[in-house]
């Protein structure tokens, strides 16, 4: 018999960002942070273990052939918890741009651990899933669980904060800029910040009460303080790539022409802030009733934008699938 487990998971956003590693561990994240599944996007994940005849762990996604050793940790840590030899062969696909900004790699890791716990029986804790899952990559901490999370500085896993559901009307347009791949991936992006620029030491110490404010706004449903404390955590995270050596600028002309549009906008009255991670696409969170104005304003700012909108929620997912084929 042979079993196959399909699994999937949705991309988490950072209201208020994982940006630098502390000490004493992989991907350990120097500023507490919280983030929201993001329901309409999706990776599913494709995980059996690989025929007799092969003797090493194969990843693809979309189709291309991965280099090997960033899926290792994942996946030698899952060997050592269920005690088996196993080499994997994994499929993976996602429902949006790959490696541009959209934490594709948030929910590849995290699908892929729902998937091989299933695949493996090893049965593990939401927290150990969470664990393993961040060897991959951190914000794969908090893909995991979908809905609202938060992830404290220093913590191997992240915590399921609140369902989606908690919020209902809230929404995130994202505004596809570019699809191209980026140069410089988030990962070596924020070990130059944290090496190199001046800012980073006061990005890690305000950090902390931007992350209290968050989750307090997110308690209350306050978009407003919600909006204005991710703003703060963006421009922040950005301000220690501006002045990294060499200082990297993900940020597009049409990027920053959004970020003005919506500045007017607010001056409105229209309920709408922008977020930004390693990639130059502009997330803007709002609330159901404003989501005319917003894509209207996203497609007159940057007419050949895709613009993707979703609610929050972004559970994982899983099945099993045993056939009695070879
Ligand atoms: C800007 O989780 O991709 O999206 O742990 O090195 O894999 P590694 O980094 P990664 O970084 C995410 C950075 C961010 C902010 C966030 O998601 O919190």
């Amino acid at each position: 018999m042979s079993r196959r487990v399909v699994a999937t998971a949705s991309p988490s956003l950072a209201l208020v960002k994982y940006w630098g590693k502390a000490p004493g561990g992989v991907n350990l994240p120097a500023t507490s942070n919280l983030a929201v599944g993001l329901h309409a996007l999706r990776t599913e994940t494709t995980v059996s273990l690989a025929l007799d005849d092969m003797t090493e762990d194969t990843v693809t996604i979309n189709g291309a052939r991965q280099k090997i050793e960033a899926y290792l940790p994942v996946l030698d840590e899952f060997r050592k918890a269920s005690g088996s030899e196993a080499r994997f062969a994994v499929e993976s696909t996602n429902s949006f741009p790959t490696g541009a900004g959209i934490a594709s790699s948030s929910s590849g890791f995290a699908a892929l651990a729902v998937a091989l716990d299933a695949l493996l029986g090893t049965g593990l804790s939401p927290e150990k899933r969470s664990v393993l899952a961040r060897l991959g990559s951190g914000s794969a901490s908090r893909a995991v669980y979908g809905g609202f999370t938060t992830w404290e500085r220093g913590s191997e896993y992240a915590t399921a904060f609140l369902p989606g559901d908690h919020w209902p009307q809230l929404r995130i347009v994202v505004a596809v800029l570019s699809e191209a791949r980026k140069p410089i991936g988030s990962r070596t992006a924020m070990e130059r910040s944290r090496e190199t620029s001046p800012m980073y030491p006061a990005w890690v110490e305000t950090s902390q009460q931007r992350y209290a404010d968050a989750r307090a706004a997110v308690l209350e449903r306050d978009l407003e303080q919600l909006g204005t404390v991710m703003r703060a955590s963006y421009l922040a995270m950005f301000s220690t790539m501006f002045t990294a050596n060499p200082p990297y600028i993900y940020w597009l002309p049409q990027s920053v022409a959004l970020i003005h549009e919506l500045e007017r906008a607010r001056s409105r009255g229209t309920a709408a802030w922008e977020t930004m991670d390693a990639g130059p696409q502009v997330k803007i969170v709002t609330i159901a009733s404003e989501l005319d104005e917003v894509r209207r304003l996203v497609s007159e700012t940057v007419p050949d934008a895709r613009i993707i909108t979703t609610a929050v929620g972004g559970e994982p997912s899983v099945a099993v699938h045993d056939s009695s084929e070879a």
